[in-house]
C-alpha cells in the first residue's frame, strides 16, 4: 500500500495552524436541504479532531459543476445548515477562496474554529489545476488534509494542487477508505470474488478489464450480464443488451480464461414482458428459454444460490452495481438475497467486503445490511477509476 502521511503524523497541539481541509459536500438537495449527509458523517472525525487539536479548520469544497463561475445555487452556503448540525458546532461561512475576505476571516477565527469557504468550482483555476490559484489558496493555510476520497480522480487545485505549496495529510475518512480498498484489491486474502452490476457493459469496460486479471471470480449482473449471455449465443428477447459488444464481452471472457478468472452468469433468470412491479408476465427460467416478447429483470433462485456458494469459498468480496433492476420489487430479489449472504459470511469473520458506487450503497441499504459489510464507499466516480486501477491524482499527491 502507498505510504501517506495521517493525522497521526502531526504534532498533537495544532494551535497556531491553520488547516485546509477538502471536503466532499456534494450533497443530494431536495427543497434546501440534504437528503443524505453521509458525506459530512464521514469527515466529521477529521475535522473535529483538528479543532480539538487546536488548529482554525477551513473547508474546502466543490457544490455542483458550475463551470468556473458563481451561482446563487451552487453556493456551499447551502449546505451550511446541514453541516453545522452533523458537526454539531457552528461554522464561519467565508464567500471567497483566496485573497484578504479568507485572511480577514481566517484572523477572526479562533483556535479550534471552523470555516467553510465558496464553492472550489465558481473559479476556473480549481479545475485547469492551475498552481497559481492553489499557491493563493496555500497562502492562507498552513497545511492541507484531504478527507475528500470521492473527489481523488479529479486533478484540481484543491484535490491535488495544494499538495504541491502545504505539507500534505489524508483525513481519517480518507485514511479508512484507502486501507480498505487496499485490503480489497491492492494485497487481498485470495480468493477474490467482484460483483460487477449494472445497466451497461460499455461503462465498466476498464473495470471488467482490469478485474479479470485480480480476481478469481467475476460475478457478472444486471443489464450487462445480458450483453455477456447474448455475446455466448443466448437470446435474451427484448432484454437491455448490447449486442453490438460481443467481440470485447468475448475477448474478456477469453481474458478471463488465461488469467485462472471464472466469469459467472445466471443459468436462470427472472423475466416479464413488461417492466413494472409485479407484473402479470413474471416467471422464472432458464437462460434458454427466455421468449422473444420477454426480457431479463433479475437473477433467478438457482443463480443466486449458486454465486452465494461463490462467496462462501471467497475470503474477500469487491462490490459494484446490483444484480437486477432492483429499484422495482421483485427485481431486488437477487441483490438483496446476495448482499444478505455477504453480509453474514462478513459478520462471521469469514469474509472481507468492501462495495462502493451510488447505486449499490442504495440496493445495500435497501438489504438493511449497509453496517454489515466491512467498508462501504460513498464515493461514485473515483470508486469505479478506483476499480479500474487507474491512480487518482488526489491519492497519488499525497504520498509521502
Ligand atoms: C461525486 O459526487 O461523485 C464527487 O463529488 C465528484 O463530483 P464530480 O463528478 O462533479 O467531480
Amino acid at each position: 500500500m502507498p505510504k501517506f502521511k495521517t493525522l497521526d503524523d502531526l504534532p498533537a497541539d495544532l494551535t497556531g495552524e491553520v488547516a485546509l481541509v477538502r471536503v466532499d459536500l456534494n450533497l443530494p438537495m431536495k427543497d434546501g436541504s440534504a437528503t443524505d449527509v453521509t458525506r459530512v458523517e464521514a469527515v466529521r472525525p477529521t475535522i473535529l479532531e483538528l479543532a480539538g487539536r487546536g488548529a482554525k479548520v477551513l473547508m474546502l469544497a466543490h457544490f455542483g459543476r458550475p463551470g468556473g463561475q458563481r451561482s446563487s445555487m451552487l453556493s456551499t452556503s447551502m449546505v451550511v445548515g446541514d453541516v453545522e448540525e452533523v458537526l454539531g458546532e457552528e461554522i464561519m461561512f467565508i464567500p471567497e477562496l483566496t485573497g484578504p475576505v479568507v485572511a480577514q476571516s481566517v484572523g477572526i477565527l479562533r483556535s479550534g474554529d471552523i470555516g467553510l469557504l465558496d464553492n472550489t468550482r465558481f473559479w476556473p483555476g480549481e479545475e485547469a489545476n492551475d498552481p497559481n490559484f492553489a499557491q493563493a489558496i496555500a497562502a492562507n493555510g498552513t497545511l492541507y488534509v484531504n478527507d475528500a476520497f470521492s473527489a481523488a480522480h479529479r486533478a484540481h487545485a484543491t484535490t491535488e494542487g495544494l499538495a504541491q505549496f502545504l505539507p500534505a495529510y489524508a483525513g481519517r475518512s480518507m485514511e479508512a477508505e484507502l486501507k480498505a480498498l487496499d485490503a480489497a484489491l491492492g494485497t487481498p486474502q485470495q480468493p477474490v470474488a467482484a460483483v460487477v452490476g449494472g445497466a451497461k457493459v460499455s461503462s465498466k469496460l476498464a473495470v471488467l478489464e482490469h478485474l479479470v486479471g485480480k480476481v478469481q471470480h467475476l460475478i457478472i449482473g444486471g443489464g450487462m450480464a445480458n450483453t455477456f449471455l447474448a455475446a455466448r449465443g443466448v437470446n435474451v428477447g427484448k432484454s437491455l443488451c448490447e449486442h453490438e459488444l460481443a467481440d470485447t464481452v468475448a475477448r474478456i471472457m477469453d481474458e478471463a480464461d488465461l488469467a485462472g478468472c471464472t466469469v459467472h452468469l445466471p443459468y436462470d433468470v427472472v423475466v416479464a414482458t413488461e417492466f413494472a412491479a409485479n407484473p402479470a408476465s413474471l416467471r422464472t427460467c432458464n437462460v434458454h428459454e427466455v421468449a422473444a416478447d420477454e426480457m431479463i429483470l433479475d437473477l433467478g433462485p438457482q443463480a443466486t444460490e449458486a454465486l452465494a456458494d461463490v462467496l462462501k469459498t471467497c475470503r474477500t468480496l469487491v462490490w459494484n452495481g446490483p444484480l437486477g433492476a432492483f429499484e422495482t420489487e421483485p427485481f431486488d430479489t437477487a441483490t438483496v438475497a446476495l448482499a444478505r449472504t455477504a453480509a453474514a459470511l462478513t459478520q462471521d469473520g469469514s469474509l472481507i467486503s468492501v462495495a462502493g458506487g451510488g447505486d449499490t450503497v442504495a440496493a445495500l441499504a435497501q438489504a438493511g445490511v449497509t453496517g454489515d459489510f466491512t467498508y462501504i464507499s460513498t464515493a461514485g466516480g473515483a470508486f469505479l477509476e478506483w476499480m479500474e486501477g487507474c491512480v487518482l491524482p488526489g491519492v497519488a499527491a499525497l504520498e509521502a
